[in-house]
């Protein structure tokens, strides 16, 4: 039998079932479709003894239809063609490879053998998606490796090895060489032992595993580890009913609860998160455009973010040469690089011959005369338009024809940078974020004669670099600083006029924000903003208590985690954060300085006041064609600034809560604090007026 995507041969007395829907073997409806035809006909073949499941291409089942979430729920169909996979009278081996994720390992645990390939990645990654698994995970898990375990499990989120699937339980054998031809050996092993079907669901969960007090502990967990959401105490709740329920009961509970989370917020704010992130390479008008093979990249300027960059290249494979203007300041460049691999080879994350192989990909350099070959130049010298300036005039005179050149710069103008060269089609922003080579966002910023053939090559190469590329139009601070200039500028206002540093994080924190703005600004150094605020004073409204609580802060040497004091008082390589009197005495003589009453503040405040600025420059980025679509705002924020994912980002998050109420609250702080910082974006009060949302705006758009 051969269907679209299944097909079914014998090997003796074992049936093959194999499946191949490239890419990644995605359990679309066809799938499901071809896999319920096929157990047919095996019921149907005399003479079969066992059933090997596997999969032709790059993996194993990497999951289920994640575009499905949105349509009508498809859990009652999973589990009826898993259970019939499960009820077959004869045993059924499952062979996995690649990344086997959601649903692809649910369909293995309905299997009654498990095999895999060295290397294979098992994961259930649902409760980040605001969901839990649906297709029998939270029931058939627990039964094969307890309730305690299966919970850590699912609430991790994490892929696991092969090693350690196997130390835990739902793993049974590892096949070293041909996978098919192994796990065929395998099964006739099981054959010759007369092993007959092992049927997870007819397995009783330990109830030693699932005592109150590991519930409770793992309730806890569930809390802690994702506030303000609830999938994962859903997780706990399903996988403990699972040493209560039959298979059956357990499955429709699963279902109802399954359900249950696709209706909410987390959810819907998870999953359009997942899509968004897919959607930002997807660029109209490049169509004709054709990509540029990068074969060698040069960076300039061995500093923080010059070295993070190397790093990228090299992590990609791609021989960078790192250029820096003096020996003293290259050497510390290199010095850093150094640690930072050994730092991951301490940690385990790399082998040491793997950090000679990329750091042999990385050559220092003090001449501009080893940059001739290079198919790509990222400048991340000083932030300094002359110094910048020359440089492109510099690369225009000696870098290659078609040869991309980038700047990393954060605030000046890019096309100011192109018009130092005879070739502006060719120079585009390459914006990173700190840690450059570990921060995923790269903001692509296009000036108005970036050509599409080197928007495509820069899209195309942030895929080996691993980041996420965000497409952008010139203007200051782009897209994601842009946004951040009014949530900091509150969050220190706001410290200003009473509420301690902790306070305001805190508030942030609880929301949502991987971290408060004040601790962001201790990590990065107040002296990084001070500079950029005072390079840029001409660029901001004349307010004069605009940052002064990072420039009081300043003045005092209060430099952040590097001085062991900032907003925060920091101990001697440690990053926890203690409250410091002594900079909350700064900020209220700054504060009496400058004539800011004192007063106290409710969290509801200090999270409306950071945030709705925020939302509303991203609405103003919109209706600029900054951006090219609303996800791709929400993406910056997502990938690159902390905003938590499960609330899909700032965007999202207007519709979430409603542009009118969004509208109604920056007029109610226009009253408050007056019209200087609180204006609606013009789109904003339209769309209001309009009725419609920042999602049905988009929509007209595409
Ligand atoms: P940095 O001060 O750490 O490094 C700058 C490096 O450039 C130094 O090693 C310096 O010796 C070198 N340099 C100066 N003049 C040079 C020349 N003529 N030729 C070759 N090398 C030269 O600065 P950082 O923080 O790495 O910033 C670099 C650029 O990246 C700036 O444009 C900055 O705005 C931008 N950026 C910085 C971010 C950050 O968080 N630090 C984030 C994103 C962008």
């Amino acid at each position: 039998m051969s269907t679209r995507t299944v097909s079914l041969r014998q090997d003796g007395d074992i049936a093959v079932v194999t499946v191949n829907n490239p890419p990644v073997n995605t359990i679309t409806a066809a799938v499901r479709a071809d896999l319920r035809q096929a157990l047919e006909q095996i019921r149907a073949i005399s003479g079969i003894k066992a059933v090997l499941l596997r999969c032709d291409g790059s993996t194993f089942f990497s999951g289920a239809d994640i575009g499905e979430f949105s349509g009508p729920p498809r859990e009652e169909e999973y589990r009826e063609l898993f259970n019939g996979w499960e009820n077959l009278p004869i045993p059924v081996v499952v062979a996995m490879h690649g990344t086997v994720m959601g649903g692809g390992l649910e369909i293995a645990l309905a299997g009654h053998y498990r095999v895999a390939a060295p290397g294979t990645r098992f994961g259930m990654p649902e409760v980040t998606l605001g969901i839990i698994p649906g297709a029998g995970g939270t029931q058939r898990m627990p039964r094969l490796i307890g309730v305690e375990k299966a919970l850590d499990f699912i609430l991790s989120a994490r892929p696991v090895d092969t090693s350690q699937a196997q130390t835990i339980g739902f793993l049974d054998a590892v096949i070293d060489g041909d996978l098919q031809a192994g796990a065929i050996e395998y099964t006739r092993d099981l054959l010759a032992a007369g092993r007959g079907p092992r049927r997870t669901g007819e397995m009783a969960v330990d109830a030693a595993t699932a005592t109150a007090e590991i519930i409770a502990r793992m309730k806890d967990e569930a809390r802690k580890k994702y506030p303000n959401r609830n999938a994962g105490l859903v997780a706990v709740e399903a996988v403990s009913a699972s040493a209560q329920l039959s298979l059956k009961d357990g499955l429709e509970l699963e279902t109802r609860l399954v359900n249950g989370c696709k209706q909410t917020d987390e959810s819907r704010g998870a999953v359009y998160a997942f899509f968004a992130e897919r959607e930002t390479r997807r660029i109209p008008g490049l169509a004709d455009a054709s990509s540029r093979p990068i074969k060698s990249a040069a960076v300039i300027g061995a500093g923080t973010m010059g070295s993070g960059i190397a790093i990228c290249f090299a992590n990609a494979g791609i021989p960078v040469t790192l250029l820096d203007s003096t020996q003293e300041a290259l050497d510390r460049g290199l010095k850093g690089l150094d640690k930072t691999y050994a730092g991951l080879v301490q940690r385990g994350r790399l082998t040491v011959e793997e950090k000679a192989q990329r750091l042999g990909l990385i050559r220092g350099s003090l001449a501009y005369e080893d940059l001739r070959d290079a198919d790509v130049i990222i400048e991340a010298v000083f932030e300094n338009m002359d110094l910048k300036r020359k440089i492109f005039s510099t690369l225009d005179k000696l870098a290659k024809p078609g040869a991309v050149l980038a700047t990393n710069t954060s605030t000046l103008d890019i096309d100011v940078i192109a018009a130092a060269t005879s070739r502006p089609e060719d120079v585009i922003g390459m914006h990173f974020f700190s840690p450059a080579n570990v921060m995923p966002l790269l903001e692509v910023v296009r000036t108005a004669k970036t050509s599409p053939g080197t928007i495509r090559t820069v899209m195309d190469l942030s895929k080996p670099l691993r980041k996420t590329p965000v497409l952008a139009k010139v203007c200051y601070g782009f897209i994601g600083n842009r946004m951040m200039e009014g949530y900091a500028r509150e969050a220190e206002r706001i410290v200003l006029e009473g509420a301690t540093p902790r306070q305001v994080d805190t508030a942030l924190e609880e929301w949502g924000m991987a971290m408060g703005i004040l601790s962001v600004f201790d990590m990065a150094g107040i002296d990084v903003g001070v500079n950029v605020h005072t390079a840029n004073a001409s660029q901001y409204p004349p307010d004069p208590t605009y940052y002064q609580a990072d420039f009081a802060l300043h003045e005092a040497g209060r430099l952040g985690q590097k001085t062991g004091k900032g907003y925060y008082r920091y101990e001697a390589g440690n990053r926890t954060r203690f409250d410091d009197p002594d900079a909350i005495a700064i900020l209220r003589a700054r504060a009496a300085k400058l004539g800011i009453e004192q007063r106290q503040h409710t969290s509801q405040e200090i999270v409306e006041r950071c945030l709705y600025p925020l939302l509303n420059e991203g609405i103003r980025i919109l209706e600029e064609g900054v951006a090219l679509r609303a996800s791709d705002v929400d993406v910056v924020w997502i990938a690159g600034y902390g905003f938590p994912r499960y609330r899909g980002g700032p965007l999202l998050y207007a519709d979430t809560i409603t542009l009118e109420r969004l509208r109604d609250g920056i007029l109610k702080y226009q009253k408050q604090f007056g019209p200087m910082h609180w204006q609606p974006a013009a789109l904003l009060d339209q769309l209001v007026r309009e009725g419609k949302t920042i999602a049905q705006w988009q929509a007209e758009r595409t």
